[in-house]
């Protein structure tokens, strides 16, 4: 039997494949039919301290290289998430509570009123790439590292950081740092990549409402920036931070990638939107008939494994 359990943190996922935040984990029901999915876990939302319609429709597109969004953290606010943390626990696995804001001051109160619902972790995003007039945080290291130093001092669980894609090593070697000094538990790589811009040639127009257009790309053509992310970060520590690599995965082989790469686990946002809570099943048969082909028995066996030339 080949295993594709994992763990993260100390914290022991039944499945490796989960949702990323924002695929189909707005609603109690949505969160609740996660639960009963073969994801190996649930992650919510990112969320913020009121709750949010977010960004104008249409603000999702997709199209047969991946997709462009510009949801604006729709969310039900904090204080609903954390009266539903202790439901969503009773499904049988871990519960990834995505903690995001509109200001610097909003992270440190979500997160410590959500740690004391006690998620089995917190995961910060710093990389939204779509509310108007906010830069995506990660892209500012001392910003990340003057608030990731205020979360963890209210997170009492594994506290793990969404970072937004980097494009040159100086860049991961400038936030690794960052990271290395504000004691993270797990990284989540990446994001999606903003901003883009999709333009439909036949109606001579974008195909998105908010920001004229532009949004954060995902899916199949952000694999290369995904692994490239998750390899610079997984040298970078050594292995030491365990990394949920999330990008691109739309089937077994994809997912492969990402583990040789260092992911201890991978997150899918497009397959899950295009194709439904199904795509689990699926992607946990491509992946265990992969590694059985190849003899591995378990991801531990093949993670990091990448051979340079
Ligand atoms: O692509 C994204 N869309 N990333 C986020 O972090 C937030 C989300 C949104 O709600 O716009």
């Amino acid at each position: 039997m080949i295993g594709l359990s994992t763990t993260i943190a100390g914290v022991k996922f039944p499945g490796c494949f989960m949702n990323a935040a924002g695929a189909l984990c707005v609603t109690r029901d949505e969160l609740l039919a996660l639960g009963r999915s073969k994801a190996g876990a649930i992650v919510t939302k990112s969320m913020t301290m009121e709750p949010r319609h977010g960004n104008p429709e249409p603000r999702y597109y997709g199209f047969p290289g991946g997709s462009i969004n510009s949801m604006g953290l729709p969310n039900l606010g904090y204080r609903a998430y954390a009266d539903l943390i202790p439901e969503l626990k009773r499904c049988g696995k871990p519960v990834i509570a995505s903690v995001a804001g509109l200001c610097e001051d909003d992270f440190p109160t979500i997160a410590e009123a959500i740690n004391a619902a006690q998620p089995d972790l917190i995961e910060v995003n710093l990389s939204c790439p779509n509310i108007p007039g906010k830069p995506q945080i990660g892209y500012d290291a001392e910003a990340s590292e003057r608030l990731l130093k205020r979360v963890r001092r209210v997170i009492t669980v594994p506290m793990g950081v969404k970072l937004p894609p980097y494009f040159d090593p100086a860049h991961h070697d400038a936030m690794g740092k960052v990271i290395g000094r504000c004691d993270v538990d797990f990284l989540n790589l990446i994001n999606s990549v903003g901003n883009g811009l999709v333009v439909d040639p036949e109606r001579e127009a974008v195909v998105i409402k908010p920001k004229g257009g532009f949004g954060g790309l995902g899916g199949t053509l952000i694999k290369p920036v995904a692994l490239a992310n998750v390899r610079a970060f997984y040298k970078i520590f050594q292995g030491r931070i365990p990394i949920i690599g999330t990008g691109g995965i739309v089937d077994g082989v994809d997912a492969f990638e990402h583990f040789l790469c260092g992911a201890s686990a991978v997150q899918i946002g497009t397959v899950l939107v295009e194709e439904g809570l199904e795509v689990f099943g699926r992607l946990e048969t491509e992946l265990a008939a992969l590694l059985e082909k190849k003899g591995y028995r378990a991801i531990e066996d093949c993670r990091g494994k990448l051979k340079e030339l």
